[in-house]
C-alpha cells in the first residue's frame, strides 16, 4: 500500500484479523457485527506507522459513545499540560483556545478560567449536545479547511489549536493540519496529543490498534507530515495519558524560529529505539501475549473463578477480539459510562454493567482493560470495599496483582 503520509511504498508488519469498529458496542449480544482486516504498516521513508484498512469517518464519528472520563489521572493531566504550555508561552490569560475532537468539553472546561475564550469543533451531534449542556460552546463536525474557514470569520484565529488524541482517526492525516495551517497565524501553535507510537511497540500495546486509530505517530512521522504544510515541532512533552503519549506542539516554519531542546533529546531516542528489529520483537511478543491470556483465562475457568473484564474501551475489543474470547470465557464488562451500561461488547457479545453492579458481586478476577488507569482503577475498586478480586493486567506482558 501507499504510506498516507509521503506517498512511498508501506509493508505489513502486524495483522491482528478481523474485529468489528472498537466504539460500536451493541444493543443486543450479537456475536456477528461487521467486522474489518486490522494490519498495521510501516513506511520505511518517513517512520509512519499507519493502519492499512481506514474506515470512513461518518460511519465511525456521527453518533458516538466514548465520552471522556471524568479522571484524576486526567485533571492531573491537564494541568501538566497547561504548565508546559505556558513555560513555553503557547498559552496566556489572553489566548483564544480552539478543541478539536472536543468530545464534552472537559479539557475546556479546565482552560476556560485560565484563558480568554474557548471553543470546540466535533463531529459527533450527541457529544456536542453533551458538551453545549455544559456550557462549552461546540461546533458540530469535521476539523476541515472548510470548517476552519467559517471558525475563522466568526471567532478570528485561534492563538491556539489543541487536538488530543484525534489526529490519527482520519485516514487522510493531511487534512487537519492544512486546516490548522489556514486558521494559525504565524505566531499561534498547533498541540497535537496521540499515543505514542514508541510506546505502541515497545510495550507490546497491541490494543492500541483499532479502526479509530490510522496512525501512530512518532517524532519522525509527525515532522514528515508537518513539513509538508510548512510546519513544524517547536517543542515535545511526553505524558502517562493512554499507557504513554507524546505531546507535539507544533507552528508554521519562520526563519527565526529555535525548537526547543526536547525536539532533538526525544528524536534521538526513538531513531536509538525504533529499528527493523523493534518491529519483529513487537509482533512476536504480541502473538506470545494472546497465547498467555488464552492459557490464563481458560486455566481460570476450568478451576470455576469468575473472569470479568474492567473498561469497556476500544482497547479492551481489540484485546478481547483478538484473542478470541466471548461471553463464555468473561461473565460481564465493568463501565462507569452510563451510557455503555446494559450494551454488549461487539462481537465478544459481553455485556457491560455499572461498578456498583460489580461492588455488589465481585469476581475473582477481572482483566483490566482500561490498564492505562491501573492505579486509579484498583484504588478505587480497594477504597470500594472489594478486596476479593485480583487483577490481570495483559500489557507489556500478562501479570496478575
Ligand atoms: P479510555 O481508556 O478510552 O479513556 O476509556 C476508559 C474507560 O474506562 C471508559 O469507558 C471509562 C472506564 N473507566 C471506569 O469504568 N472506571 C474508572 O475509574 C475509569 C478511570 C475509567
Amino acid at each position: 500500500m501507499a504510506c498516507r503520509i509521503c506517498g512511498a511504498h508501506t509493508r505489513s508488519i502486524l495483522d491482528l484479523g478481523e474485529s468489528p469498529p472498537a466504539n460500536a458496542l451493541l444493543s443486543t449480544p450479537e456475536t456477528e457485527p461487521r467486522s474489518f482486516p486490522l494490519v498495521l504498516e510501516l513506511c520505511d521513508d518517513c517512520g509512519n506507522l499507519q493502519l492499512r484498512d481506514c474506515l470512513d469517518a461518518e460511519d465511525l464519528y456521527r453518533d458516538y459513545l466514548y465520552v471522556t472520563p471524568d479522571s484524576q489521572l486526567l485533571r492531573h493531566h491537564y494541568e501538566q499540560l497547561h504548565a508546559h504550555l505556558a513555560e513555553g508561552d503557547y498559552i496566556r490569560p489572553d489566548s483564544f483556545v480552539l478543541e478539536v475532537g472536543s468530545n464534552v468539553g472537559m479539557l475546556l472546561r479546565f482552560l476556560q478560567s485560565r484563558t480568554r475564550k474557548v471553543l470546540g469543533i466535533d463531529p459527533a451531534a450527541n457529544i456536542c449536545k453533551l458538551a453545549q449542556d455544559a456550557g462549552i460552546e461546540t461546533m458540530c463536525d469535521f476539523f476541515a479547511p472548510a470548517s476552519a474557514e467559517r471558525i475563522r470569520a466568526q471567532h478570528g484565529a485561534p492563538d491556539l489549536i489543541v487536538a488530543r488524541h484525534c489526529m490519527a482517526h482520519n485516514a487522510d492525516p493531511h487534512v487537519m493540519i492544512a486546516a490548522a495551517a489556514a486558521l494559525l497565524d504565524d505566531t499561534g501553535h498547533l498541540v497535537i496529543e496521540n499515543a505514542y507510537g514508541l510506546n505502541t511497540v515497545e510495550n507490546n500495546e497491541l490494543d492500541q490498534i483499532y479502526h479509530e486509530h490510522m496512525f501512530y505517530f512518532t517524532i519522525r512521522s509527525m515532522r514528515a507530515l508537518l513539513a509538508k504544510h510548512g510546519m513544524h515541532l517547536a517543542s515535545v512533552l511526553m505524558s502517562p495519558v493512554h499507557g504513554g503519549s507524546v505531546v507535539f506542539v507544533a507552528k508554521k516554519t519562520r526563519p527565526t524560529d529555535v525548537p526547543d531542546a526536547s525536539v532533538a533529546l526525544y528524536a534521538e531516542r526513538e531513531d536509538r529505539l525504533m529499528k527493523g528489529a523493534t518491529y519483529e520483537r513487537f509482533a512476536a511478543n504480541v502473538r506470545e501475549l494472546k497465547e498467555q491470556l488464552r492459557a490464563l483465562v481458560g486455566d481460570l475457568n476450568a478451576e470455576h473463578k469468575s473472569v470479568w473484564t474492567y473498561g469497556a474501551t476500544a482497547k479492551g475489543n481489540t484485546l478481547l477480539n483478538y484473542v478470541g474470547f466471548t461471553r463464555d470465557d468473561i461473565e460481564y464488562c465493568v463501565d462507569s459510562t452510563p451510557l455503555k451500561q446494559g450494551k454488549f461488547l461487539p462481537k465478544s457479545g459481553i455485556r457491560v454493567v455499572s461498578e456498583e453492579h460489580a461492588l455488589e458481586n465481585p469476581p475473582d478476577y477481572f482483566l483490566l482493560t482500561a490498564w492505562n488507569y491501573k492505579d486509579e482503577i484498583i484504588g478505587k475498586v480497594r477504597a470500594a470495599g472489594n478486596n476479593r478480586s485480583r487483577f490481570i493486567i495483559p500489557v507489556p506482558h500478562v501479570h496478575i496483582v
